[in-house]
């Protein structure tokens, strides 16, 4: 069996995967964010104290299995230096204590992964990722073989939901809280710029739309000023502009790919808004739309043993002194 470990942000999570069968056995994850809600997003130094006491706990759960374990996937990048540092020094304790062999693993790479938890690989595809701290298209072709073709140039989708439900006064994260309020508002009543509508440029930015909302907060008096109907409407007209940019820069880059095959994952790929219009489009071009669980959209170790047994097939390991924390890598 492979044992994963994953915390790059604000979940601590382990499983383990059969190495054969490829079957996931176990899957653990404590979420962090109500212990970050009261500030409004993630608090690097309380989230790693809180892997510090959770990783081991989840760890400990898997004890049953422990001679079984052959192997050791775990986050090593990109994400937060301090909470990455909670999952890899566990990763290498285990490794060397039980003398297994270490497969770092790219967080993203993990999220391509999660549509494979359950079914086949099926590759090349073109992978649109929507996660708290990336926004990108891909052209996936295999493991190490990942093409990034647009990018944002600020803010990322999950984010920009994360400021907009903190600007308003709301919870974390707001992803959940916004496509909530917006499935009960007027997505007309406010008219919010589309980013980079008229520009030829094939990327994403997105806090010039934050910023819009903001203005819009202001003038209705602030979060303490919007009445319940204020804010559905505000949270549907913002996610209106979002998903037109999203699909706007989608459809330029679909309308060229011959690889019949697309994907949606990360974090904000659970929304269902965002889900259907880009279900719609991959329709239009005659794509195949392909998605994860919702249960493997968000962060979690299944997602990074699913990456981990592949690339332990490509001999793609580490010894424990070699492992490194790199907190912005890219690709
Ligand atoms: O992939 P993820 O769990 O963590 C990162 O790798 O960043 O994504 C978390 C992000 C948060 O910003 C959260 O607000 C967003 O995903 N998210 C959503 C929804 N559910 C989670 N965004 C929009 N709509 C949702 N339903
Ligand atoms: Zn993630």
């Amino acid at each position: 069996m492979l044992l994963s470990i994953e915390s790059s942000c604000d979940d601590s999570s382990i499983a383990l995967t059969e190495i054969e069968s490829r079957r996931l056995v176990l899957h653990k994850k404590i979420s962090q964010e109500a212990e970050h809600a009261r500030y409004g997003g993630v608090v690097p130094e309380l989230a790693s104290r809180l892997h510090a006491v959770d990783l081991p706990r989840l760890l400990e759960s898997a004890r049953p299995y422990f001679n079984d374990i052959k192997a050791v996937a775990v986050t090593n990048e990109p994400g937060l230096a301090v909470t990455l540092n909670e999952g890899v020094m566990m990763a290498k304790a285990f490794a060397a204590f039980q003398k297994l062999p270490l497969v770092p693993v790219h967080h993203l790479k993990g999220h391509i992964y999660s549509l494979f938890i359950e079914k086949p690989t099926r590759l090349p595809m073109i992978v649109i990722l929507v996660s708290g701290g990336h926004t990108m298209i891909l052209r996936v072709k295999g493991l190490e073989d990942m093409e990034i073709l647009a990018t944002s140039l600020d803010d990322s989708v999950g984010e920009s939901y994360d400021k907009v439900a903190k600007m308003m006064g709301l919870g974390y994260p707001g992803g959940p809280i916004i496509e909530a309020l917006a499935r009960e508002g007027d997505e007309n009543r406010f008219e919010l710029p589309v980013p980079l509508r008229n520009s030829p440029l094939i990327a994403f930015s997105l806090s010039g739309l934050k910023n819009a909302v903001r203005l819009v907060i202001q003038e209705l008096g602030g979060p303490e000023g919007m009445s319940e109907q204020d804010r559905r409407d505000l949270a549907a007209s913002f996610q209106k502009a979002l998903i037109a940019h999203l699909i706007q820069k989608s459809r330029k880059l679909l309308a060229k790919e011959a690889i019949p095959d697309v994907a949606l994952v990360g974090g904000a790929s659970a929304n269902l808004a965002i889900r259907g219009a880009v279900e719609a489009l991959c329709a239009q071009y005659g794509k195949r739309i392909h998605t994860a669980p919702l249960e493997f959209c968000s962060d979690n170790a299944a997602m990074i043993g699913r990456y981990g047994l592949d690339a332990l097939a490509a001999g793609l390991t580490v010894a424990p002194e070699d492992l490194r924390v790199n907190p912005s890598r890219k690709l």
